[in-house]
């Protein structure tokens, strides 16, 4: 048995001695969020004076045009340096074409943006989803599509003819004002195919941040609400990662370095920390992770029903992804993590 007396001698290093105090707290806190860290994301709808809020997302609408302004305003009012924006078209075709019309949802957003906020990062998010009638990120073998091949199944995305696209809406997309182009479909050669496509038309200061790492995952149900672009039939399994597997991710994300990525990204974030942190600490190059909209939803969803604090929870959640290594987040609390932090 040991006593009080000899417990109190053998204990050398006590760590509570630096919790004491609030302020002994704030001199050996080693990771600090700020609104630096922040990315926005944005859902803008084709149409006119609409502002629709997405039911799954608390606080959070799909928006038309002439209704960003305000909005990003008040984005780099902030101190948020950046947004990330989804489209959703009026018309939706096999081969999602609206993503490369000029005169698009998204090109027509960006010019918008950069006439409301010049400073604004405008990060334009590559795929298909939202823009095929089917929901699927690229083009589908189908007997009737001009890109038939017989020798692979029905159902299954044709990833080279879908580079095509995504290659040439990046060239809209970049034309328009985009500073950084998003490709988040996990198409094979999709970092490398808009790379050149970039590069071609004279875009070599367009940025590529690839989504390297995108598992497919069931935090993404109220997403695909507020996108308006579940699948309509089968799941993503075929070409976004599996969860299960880790190693795979760093194939892909060599695979994005290779192509001439200028960030990596890993999605969703909170399930995937460990392949933040063995991202950080195998590349060097910037790292985001997407707290993507199911982590969002759970959070609101839990708050109201009075079980965890929505602030508390939510600044802990996005402490914890900075703290794997995330040097950007792109998050749906962007704008009321800034708020929590500038009033502290
Ligand atoms: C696909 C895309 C998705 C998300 C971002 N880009 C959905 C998907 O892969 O099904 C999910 C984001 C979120 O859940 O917040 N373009």
């Amino acid at each position: 048995m040991i006593n009080d007396n000899q417990r109190t001698t053998s204990l050398i290093v006590r760590p509570r001695r630096l919790r004491l105090s609030a302020n002994i707290r704030r001199m050996v806190r080693e990771t600090t969020l700020t609104p630096d860290d922040f990315i926005y994301p944005l859902f803008v709808r084709d149409g006119m004076d609409t502002v629709k809020p997405i039911a799954s997302m608390p606080g959070q609408s799909q928006r038309t045009v002439d209704h960003l302004a305000e909005a990003v305003r008040e984005v780099a009012a902030l101190g948020i340096p950046a947004v990330i924006l989804f489209g959703i078209p009026a018309h939706k075709d096999a081969c999602g074409t609206q993503n490369y019309n000029p005169e698009g949802v998204i090109p027509r957003a960006i010019r918008a943006i950069k006439d409301a906020a010049p400073e604004l990062v405008v990060i334009s998010d590559m795929c298909c989803c939202e823009y095929t009638d089917h929901g699927h990120c690229g083009i589908i073998n189908t007997p009737e599509s001009a890109h038939y091949r017989a020798d692979l199944p029905h159902g299954y995305l044709l990833n080279d003819a879908t580079l095509e696209i995504l290659a040439r809406a990046s060239v809209v997309h970049a034309r328009a004002g985009a500073d950084i182009i998003a490709p988040s479909g996990m198409v094979d050669g999709m970092v490398g195919a808009i790379r050149s496509a970039l590069d071609g038309e004279g875009y070599t200061q367009t940025a590529i941040m690839s989504y390297a790492a995108k598992y497919a995952s069931a935090f993404y149900g109220p997403f695909r609400d507020a996108a308006e672009s579940p699948p309509g039939f089968g799941d993503r399994a075929q070409y976004q990662m599996q969860p299960a597997n880790a190693r795979e991710a760093y194939k892909e994300i060599a695979l994005d370095v290779a192509e001439g990525a200028d960030m990596l990204m890993v999605k969703p974030a909170m399930p995937y920390l460990d392949i933040l942190r063995g991202l950080r600490d195998r590349y060097d190059l910037p790292t985001a992770a997407y707290q993507v909209s199911g982590e969002y939803a759970m959070m609101h969803a839990a708050a109201q029903n009075g079980w965890i604090d929505l602030k508390a929870a939510a600044l802990e959640s996005l402490t914890g992804i900075k703290r794997a290594g995330a040097d950007m987040i792109l998050t749906y609390f962007a704008k009321d993590a800034a708020r929590w932090l500038l009033d502290e």
